[in-house]
């Protein structure tokens, strides 16, 4: 049965991210449909390059790019100003960008680098471009989590988010990954009786280059693994694009479009703690 979709064609899908893996998936997907996509990359070659993959797999040309490290707060505040002036309007944005860290890295703003993609530079574009969103509505913020198998006991260490003690590349992104799937759901609470939603989903396996900064022996694995999983992401497409979920707000989804209840997992009070100790390192 064919989906019922929103008005793709007329709405805007900003995807940090869109260079690869999950969200070059989702910007193709969507692209397919007809959608006016704009993805976020490191550099214009990147950005360059990716949408001419793009618009040659989709015969979509309307995609556009934009530039930013999403590891720097000032880069964050300056693309999202840019986004503003560039477009009228914001209909959907994926929090897609991710990456591992095996060694402690800080970025040059003196965060740790794993923390700062993964969880900060979500909740600083976020609330960046959050007004452009509610102007747009009914609008949407979908943010990229893992496989639910792995969030059985989802605990954060608020002590010492950033791993200063003991970093172990493993475990922080195990952590970061929690907390980005905790911001997902708070979000959707702040946002509760407005034009947009928040959702967090498994993307599946999809192709992926996070394998880039692991040791060598996992990266010889890497085209083992991609040439065994899809470029696609149909869950990530279905959660911006369906009219049936319009209104699903605070939701965890699966890669078969189930729902799982993770956000049960988290402590009474986690959000809240986690959006305060962001809204700090953030100002
Ligand atoms: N792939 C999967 O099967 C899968 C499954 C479950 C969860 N996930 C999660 O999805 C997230 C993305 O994974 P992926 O597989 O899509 O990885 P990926 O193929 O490495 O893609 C990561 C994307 O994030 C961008 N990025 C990383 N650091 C950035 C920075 N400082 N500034 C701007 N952009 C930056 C990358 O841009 P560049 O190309 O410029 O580096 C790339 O576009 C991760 O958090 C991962 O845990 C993935």
């Amino acid at each position: 049965m064919n989906e019922t979709r929103t008005d793709v064609e007329n709405r805007v899908f900003l995807i940090s991210g869109g260079t690869s893996g999950v969200g070059k998936a989702i910007a193709t997907g969507l692209a397919r449909l007809g959608a006016k996509v704009v993805i976020i990359s490191r550099s214009a070659e990147s950005g360059k390059a990716a949408l001419k993959d793009i618009s040659e797999t989709t015969g979509n040309s309307r995609g556009d790019w934009v530039a930013a490290d999403l590891s720097l707060q000032s880069s964050i505040r300056e693309v999202s100003d840019m986004i503003k002036r560039k477009y009228d309007q914001l209909h959907v944005l994926v929090n897609a960008c991710g990456a591992i860290y095996f060694k402690k890295e800080l970025t040059a703003e003196g965060i740790d680098r794993m923390f700062a993609v993964n969880v900060l530079s979500h909740y600083l574009l976020t609330n960046r471009l959050l007004d452009m969103l509610q102007e747009s509505g009914p609008a949407r913020v979908v943010t990229v989590s893992g496989n639910p198998r792995f969030m059985k006991n989802p605990v954060i260490n608020f002590e010492d988010i950033q791993m200063e003690h003991q970093y172990s590349g493993m475990r922080a992104a195990n952590q970061s990954l929690f907390a980005r799937t905790l911001f997902a759901f708070e979000l959707a609470k702040r946002l509760e009786g407005t034009r947009v939603t928040s959702n967090a989903f498994h993307p599946g396996f999809v192709k992926s280059n996070l394998s880039r900064n692991a040791p060598w022996y996992l990266r010889l694995a890497a085209p083992l693994m991609n040439a065994t999983v899809k470029a696609e992401c149909g869950i990530g497409v279905y959660l911006t694009s369906a009219k049936e979920i319009e209104h699903a707000n605070g939701v965890f989804f699966d890669d078969k479009k189930q729902i799982v209840p993770i956000q049960t997992k988290f402590d009474e009070g986690a959000g809240n703690k986690l959006w305060t100790l962001c809204e700090g390192l953030t100002s």
